[in-house]
C-alpha cells in the first residue's frame, strides 16, 4: 500500500535505500569484504571474449550504465542493446562470451524473444530479473535477482538502481574473475557499495531543492538531459522519467554529441540537466555547459559537492550528491532525476503511476 505517500512513484523513490540493501547483500561476502556471485555467472566471466547485454526502456539504461563498469573496470567488452532491434537482426553472437538480460517483470516480450535466440545459438544467459518466477527468469542458465519488491509505478524507479546494483556486483565479480581487480579495490568498491543505502537516504535530501526546480521546469515545452561516460546513459533516463510522468518533451544527449546538432535546439530559457559528478571528464562537460549556457539555456547541474563548486557560477541551480565513486555516484544519480520527474509531474497533474498509453509489463510486441 501506498502508506504516507501520495503516489507509488513516490513511495518507491523513497524506499531506495531498503531495495538497494537488499539486492545488494546476497551477493557480498562481509566477513571478507569481497563480491560472490552464482558460481555459475562467474564461471561464464573469466574466458570471455565479449558480452551481449539486452533489455528495453529503463532497463536497457541500466544495461547501459553497465558497459562502462564492464568496459572499464572488468576489460570486457560488453555491448548493451534494445531486445526488439537485437531480436530481428540475426546478431552475431559471441564464441566464448554470454547474453545478460535486464528485466524487472522477466515478462517483456522483445527481451524474452532476444533471450530465446541466444539459447537457440548456445550462448549462455544470465538474467538480472526483480520477478524469479517469470518467463526469463525460468528460462535463462543462470539468475542474478534483484531484490527491489514489488514495483507498483508504471515509471521504474527502485527496479532501475536495483538492477544497477546487482550489475556493479557482477562487473566486480568479472573484473576478479579476469585478474583486473586489486584485493584493495574490491575492498574500496565493497565499502562504497555497502554504503550506498544511507548514501541514498542522503541523496533524498535533495528532494525539496528539487520541487522547486521542478515547479519551473512545469511550465516548459522541452528540456535537454546531458550527460558523459558512465553519466550518459543517466541522462537517457532522466529524459526517458520525465517525458513518461509529465508528458514534456525531453532528449537525452551525450554531451560531447551537441556540437553534431542538438545545440541548434538551444534557445533562452530552455532547461538543461546535466548530470555531472566530478570525474575524468567533467572539464569537457562543463565546456559544454559553457556553450549552451551562452545560448541563454538555464543549466541544472546534478554533482557532487567537488563538482559543484568547480562550476561555481556556470550553474543556474544545483542539486547536490552525496559523495562516491565510478560505481555509486551513477546509481546516486538516479535518485534526483526520479524525484524531478515525478515533482513536474505533480505540479502538471498528470496521473503520476498510471501515466497515459503505458503498461507496467509490455508482454505483447
Ligand atoms: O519489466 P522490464 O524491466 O522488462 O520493462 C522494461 C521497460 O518496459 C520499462 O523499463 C519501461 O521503460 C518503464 N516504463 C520505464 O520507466
Amino acid at each position: 500500500e501506498r502508506g504516507e505517500y501520495d503516489h507509488f512513484m513516490l513511495k518507491e523513490i523513497h524506499e531506495q535505500s531498503e531495495s538497494l540493501a537488499r539486492s545488494i547483500m546476497p551477493y557480498i561476502n562481509q566477513a571478507t569484504q569481497t563480491v560472490s556471485v552464482p558460481e555459475a555467472a562467474e564461471t561464464l566471466f573469466a574466458d570471455a571474449d565479449r558480452a551481449v547485454a539486452i533489455a528495453c526502456g529503463t532497463a536497457f539504461y541500466a544495461a547501459f550504465t553497465a558497459k562502462y563498469w564492464f568496459e572499464q573496470i572488468a576489460r570486457l567488452a560488453f555491448e548493451p542493446d534494445i531486445a526488439s532491434e537485437f531480436r530481428y537482426r540475426r546478431p552475431v553472437l559471441p564464441q566464448k562470451g554470454f547474453s545478460l538480460f535486464v528485466s524487472q517483470s522477466g515478462e517483456t516480450a522483445d527481451t524474452l524473444a532476444a533471450l530465446r535466440y541466444c539459447r537457440e545459438n548456445r550462448t549462455p544467459a544470465i538474467a538480472v530479473v526483480n520477478v524469479p518466477e517469470s518467463s526469463i527468469a525460468r528460462e535463462a542458465a543462470s539468475i542474478v535477482p534483484t531484490h527491489a519488491g514489488p514495483e507498483i509505478g508504471v515509471a521504474s524507479t527502485k527496479a532501475f538502481t536495483a538492477q544497477l546494483s546487482v550489475l556493479a556486483v557482477l562487473a566486480l565479480s568479472a573484473a576478479k574473475a579476469r585478474g583486473h581487480l586489486l584485493p584493495g579495490d574490491e575492498m574500496n568498491y565493497v565499502r562504497s557499495l555497502l554504503a550506498l543505502p544511507r548514501k541514498v537516504t542522503e541523496a533524498l535530501e535533495c528532494a525539496g531543492q528539487v520541487r522547486e526546480i521542478a515547479r519551473h521546469i512545469a511550465g516548459k515545452r522541452d528540456v535537454l538531459f546531458l550527460g558523459r561516460g558512465r553519466y550518459y546513459p543517466l541522462a537517457l533516463e532522466g529524459a526517458l522519467k520525465l517525458k513518461e510522468v509529465s508528458y514534456i518533451h525531453a532528449e537525452g544527449y551525450a554531451a560531447g554529441e551537441l556540437k553534431h546538432g542538438p545545440i541548434a535546439l538551444i534557445e533562452k530559457g530552455l532547461p538543461v540537466v546535466v548530470v555531472a559528478p566530478k570525474d575524468e571528464l567533467f572539464e569537457k562537460t562543463i565546456s559544454n555547459v559553457e556553450e549552451v549556457r551562452a545560448r541563454g539555456a538555464e543549466i541544472i547541474l546534478i554533482s557532487d559537492a567537488a563538482g559543484i563548486k568547480a562550476a561555481g557560477k556556470r550553474a543556474d541551480h544545483v542539486i547536490l550528491l552525496p559523495d562516491g565513486d565510478d560505481i555509486s555516484l551513477p546509481i546516486l544519480s538516479a535518485v534526483p532525476l526520479q524525484l524531478l520527474a515525478y515533482y513536474v509531474a505533480l505540479t502538471r497533474g498528470t496521473d503520476v503511476d498510471q501515466p497515459r498509453n503505458l503498461a507496467k509489463s509490455v508482454t505483447v510486441e
